[in-house]
């Protein structure tokens, strides 16, 4: 995953969900001066970091206005010790403080109820000795939210894996570690494929299946489902080669109860669609698309903690992509229609050029459509 894919501080401002979003971040150490927690985490709530995401915990413990203050405190000057620590010079993808303590903003709030505004912490209204020592409700012991914020800051950890979920759409999806974290960008392949099913609904023409290969998370197979409804579209068949993926996107398609409208099979790309060659009415792939050579360069949060399983696209990036442009022709019924996300703009064109005049004239209407930034992200088109 090159830099350019990673949203641009603005979008990571758009609105809160989505949140979380992977943004700039330094790979600075954290100065070994920074006061250490005053509640330092313990072991079983670090394990219990890994079972269940926080947003699905119940409201079980609780923690004082003052004391989440001090944790706030804490938390805010771990930041900027981080950032005047930075050993190195600035990265283009590095993380802007302003970022971080909106991040530390989330996690109070997913750690505590809806309502819970962490700005009431510091308003006068909150000031008063009752106030202070009123409990607030919360999904996690205090010390696991010290420990959260540690790997945060000093180990690079995503929050979303910290956390254990994305918002992605209107959705709340679960993720971790060995699954990649579903991007902004990726959220426009859904409208794509609602826009096209709507077209087929008014032409007179029946749904059918559609297929999501490497579904990571789900996020696509979940939120196609839900667009193409019970009326408009088939069922959705979400591949992924990766055992983590398929545990995951069982979650998530199970959070929605959507059991019987996404089939997830494990195996790579079109080997476990066998039985629905050239039945498909739609298919979309979100592939590892990234120059191996420039995976190591990505920022930490990437690099160090996402799985290269779902980055590495090979030497130029388009290992994948052109295995997903030959298998198409045969996949899709005539009319079937496909989109694929690149890694934009250079590599857009290549695929668009490729089954334009490569793949023997067997797909038509080819299309170069742009991300929210106007990078051209994806490459749309038919099968003839
Ligand atoms: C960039 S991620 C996309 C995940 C998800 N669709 C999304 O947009 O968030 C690429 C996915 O492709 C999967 N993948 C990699 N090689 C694969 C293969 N040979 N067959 C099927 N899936 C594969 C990875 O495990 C990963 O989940």
């Amino acid at each position: 995953m090159v830099v350019s894919r990673i949203p641009p501080p603005a979008a990571s401002l758009l609105r809160r969900p989505p949140s979380h979003r992977l943004s700039r971040f330094s790979s600075a150490a954290v100065s070994p001066s920074a006061t250490p927690p005053p509640t330092p985490e313990t072991f079983s709530s670090r394990r219990r970091r890994w079972e269940t995401p926080l947003f699905l915990r119940p409201l079980t413990h609780s923690a004082s206005r003052d004391d989440l203050k001090a944790f706030h405190s804490w938390a805010s000057s771990l930041v900027l010790s981080a950032a005047a620590a930075a050993s190195r010079p600035p990265h283009p993808s590095d993380p802007e403080p302003a970022h971080l303590l909106r991040e530390l903003r989330w996690l109070l709030q997913d750690a505590s109820t809806e309502s819970f505004d962490p700005h009431q912490l510091f308003s006068s209204s909150s000031s008063s000795a009752a106030a202070a020592i009123s409990p607030v409700p919360l999904r996690a012991e205090l010390g696991e939210l010290y420990g959260i914020w540690r790997e945060r800051v000093e180990e690079r950890r995503p929050l979303q894996y910290l956390v254990g979920c994305e918002h992605w759409r209107d959705m709340v999806l679960v993720v971790r570690e060995g699954v990649l974290i579903p991007r902004p960008e990726t959220e426009a392949v859904v409208d794509m494929v609602a826009e096209v099913a709507v077209t087929a609904a008014a032409e007179g023409e029946g749904g059918g299946p559609w297929a999501d290969l490497g579904t990571g998370s789900g996020a696509l197979a979940v939120g196609i489902a839900r667009v193409l409804g019970d009326g408009k579209g088939g069922k959705v068949y979400a591949t992924d080669v990766s055992s983590d993926a398929i545990e995951v996107a069982k979650i998530n398609v199970q959070r929605y109860g959507l059991e019987d409208k996404v089939e997830i099979r494990q195996g790579s790309w079109f080997q476990p669609l066998g039985d629905l060659d050239g039945k498909l009415a739609g298919l979309v792939s979100n592939p590892p698309y990234i120059p191996s050579r420039h995976l190591p360069g990505l920022q930490p949060e990437v690099s160090g903690h996402e799985p290269w399983l779902a980055l590495d696209g090979g030497e130029d990036g388009l290992d994948h992509l052109l295995h997903l442009c030959n298998g198409s022709s045969s996949a899709l019924r005539p009319g079937g229609f496909f989109v694929f996300e690149t890694n934009g703009d250079d590599q857009s064109e290549f695929i668009a050029d490729f089954v334009t005049t490569k793949c023997r004239g067997c797909f038509n209407g080819v299309k170069i459509v742009p991300d929210f930034s106007g990078i051209g992200r994806f490459v749309t088109g038919f099968r003839r």
